[in-house]
């Protein structure tokens, strides 16, 4: 009996030093190291990112494939720590790339550690978190490395819109090694510690005589600023994963359910009398939309989503009595609220991670119409607005859209016009519906007459006003019902939650298709 016990000893005693051996990464000098470069260690951020004690474990004595290159190599947990926790309650899939064991590169049985979460969490319906701090393929590994990278971009590409996806990028991103982040829903960088690129300085230094660090080819703000490719950034691994619970509170599950309602004390029917002093009906005096945007919301809380980048456009998620919504709305102080070809970019993305996680979409619009130029035009900026106008159209979720001052042209069916599928439309009596501005369209129907004139100027400017007292309004749109109802801007909040609510259960089917073609 004393042996059998012995046994058991021992062998609990032999778990437990081999699991200690596996937390402990890398060993204590890698994880200083990476302490000196102001970041947190793989499992120290799974703690900062999930409830407390929630994490639970999988694939912890997962070895690599020990290949003739990999014989004798050490790598405790084969460089990625993955499993199971909750965020406020609800359950998440996680993976943690640990830069400690071989730089966090990836070999075939790391990303089988990977794909396994990913397959669990598209069973149970659960958002998936990716901790990316990696040197990319695991060289010695060859191309099992690169069919690990395979089986995770598959998944990413198959759950894409079935269980939101997030990506945190915490250190080195590099090579094909991007596109699994690139595939998800969203990317969120650390300023200064990350950063993410194809090919890197030296390559390019090597091809095209480029000299460029790090953090200026692929850093934080290149990527929120600049390229596109990120969503948010923050200062430092904390912060980050601080964002990441915040952006996931927005967010359900999976795409059978609903954001989660958060209680507010704000009052639904709190009137926005502040915005009396924002909007005025001077077309050319800017306001800030995101003072609308504050005040008509709960709490005045709004996480934006890419506001560095294409700024002329604001998107990101607020909540309305409590309901989790997308806001998609024009800038009017950044070129003057004018569409290009990364506003529609980055609308366009925006309204279809919204429609795939039934998040309803609140779309403000004060817009003259697409930028003009030659370099939009020859940079495709009829292929990039189309998809705009694929996105709202194929959204099947309660859209509401609000026009605050002009809707113009083309712009004025790109930001959700009734006819493009909004569910209601709701105009402030300082909007304006038209084909164009009254200047360019006096100019163009009056031409004639105001070259025959004796007083060209006089006469352009009594057609201008011709013009406006026609269509300055939004009552001629009113009248043919393509705006439900003018309404007072003080009473605005409580409008949007009503109609909202009355949206609440709404169903929309569309025709039978493997997938539709979004111009790319
Ligand atoms: C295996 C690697 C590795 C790799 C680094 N290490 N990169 N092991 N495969 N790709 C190991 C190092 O030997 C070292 O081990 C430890 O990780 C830390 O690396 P350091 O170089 O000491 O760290 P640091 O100075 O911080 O530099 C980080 C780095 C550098 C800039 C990322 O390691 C680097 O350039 N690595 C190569 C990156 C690369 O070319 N990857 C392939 C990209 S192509 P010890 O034992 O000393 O701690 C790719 C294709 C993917 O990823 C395709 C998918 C389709």
């Amino acid at each position: 009996m004393t042996d059998i016990r012995n046994e058991l000893q021992a062998r609990i005693a032999d778990m437990e030093a081999r699991r200690a051996k596996v937390e402990a990464g890398g060993g204590p000098e890698r994880q200083k190291k990476q302490h000196e470069g102001g970041k947190l260690t793989a499992r120290e951020r799974i703690d900062a990112l999930l409830d407390p004690g929630s994490f639970l474990e999988f694939s912890t004595f997962v070895e690599h494939g020990h290949n003739r290159l990999m014989q004798g190599v050490d790598a405790p947990g084969e460089g990625v720590v993955t499993g199971r926790g909750t965020i406020d309650g609800r359950q998440v899939f996680v993976f943690s790339q640990d830069f400690t064991v071989l730089g966090g590169s990836l070999g075939k049985m790391n990303a089988q550690k990977v794909t396994k979460i990913m397959d669990l969490a598209a069973k149970t319906g659960c958002p998936v978190i990716g901790l990316n701090d990696s040197a990319g393929a695991r060289i010695q590994e060859g191309v099992d490395s690169l069919s690990g990278y395979g089986e995770i971009f598959y998944r990413n590409a198959i759950y894409s819109g079935a269980v939101p996806q997030l990506s945190a990028i915490l250190g080195p991103c590099a090579g094909g090694a991007v596109y699994s982040p690139a595939l998800t829903d969203f990317i969120v960088m650390s300023r200064g510690s990350s950063y993410m690129f194809i090919t890197g300085p030296e390559v390019i230094k090597s091809v095209t005589r480029e000299d460029v660090t790090f953090d200026e080819l692929g850093g934080a703000d290149v990527h929120n600023k600049k390229s596109g490719v990120a969503h948010l950034e923050y200062d430092g691994d904390e912060a980050v994963l601080a964002g990441l619970r915040d952006l996931l509170s927005y967010l359900p599950q999976n795409a059978r359910e609903k954001a989660p309602l958060k209680p507010t004390s704000d009052p639904v029917d709190r009137p926005n009398d502040d915005l009396l002093s924002v909007v005025t009906p001077d077309q050319r005096k800017p306001y800030a939309m995101h003072d609308v945007i504050h005040s008509l919301v709960d709490d005045g809380t709004f996480l934006e989503i890419q506001p560095g980048w294409a700024r002329n456009i604001i998107v990101g998620f607020a909540r309305l009595n409590g309901r989790s919504v997308g806001i998609v709305a024009n800038n009017p102080k950044v070129m003057a609220g004018t569409l290009n070809i990364d506003a529609s970019d980055k609308a366009a993305r925006f309204i279809r991670t919204c429609d795939c996680y039934n998040v309803p979409i609140l779309t403000l619009v004060d817009v003259t119409g697409f930028l003009p130029g030659v370099a939009q035009e020859h940079a495709g900026i009829i292929r990039h607005g189309a998809k705009m106008l694929y996105a709202y159209a194929e959204a099947t979720v309660p859209k509401i859209t609000l026009i605050t001052r002009k809707s113009y042209g083309g712009a004025y069916l790109a930001m959700n016009s009734r006819d493009m599928g909004a569910d209601v439309v709701y105009a402030w009596p300082t909007a304006a519906v038209a084909v164009m501005g009254a200047e360019g369209a006096a100019n163009i129907v009056y031409r004639r007459d105001i070259q025959k004139s004796d007083n060209p100027e006089a006469t352009r400017a009594e057609k201008i006003k011709q013009y406006k007292d026609t269509f300055d309004n939004p009552y001629v749109a009113a009248a043919k019902g393509y705006i439900d109802d003018v309404i007072p801007i003080e009473s605005t909040r409580q409008r949007l939650i009503q109609t909202f609510e009355m949206l609440e259960e709404k169903q929309e089917q569309r025709p039978y298709k493997k997938h539709g073609n979004i111009p790319l």
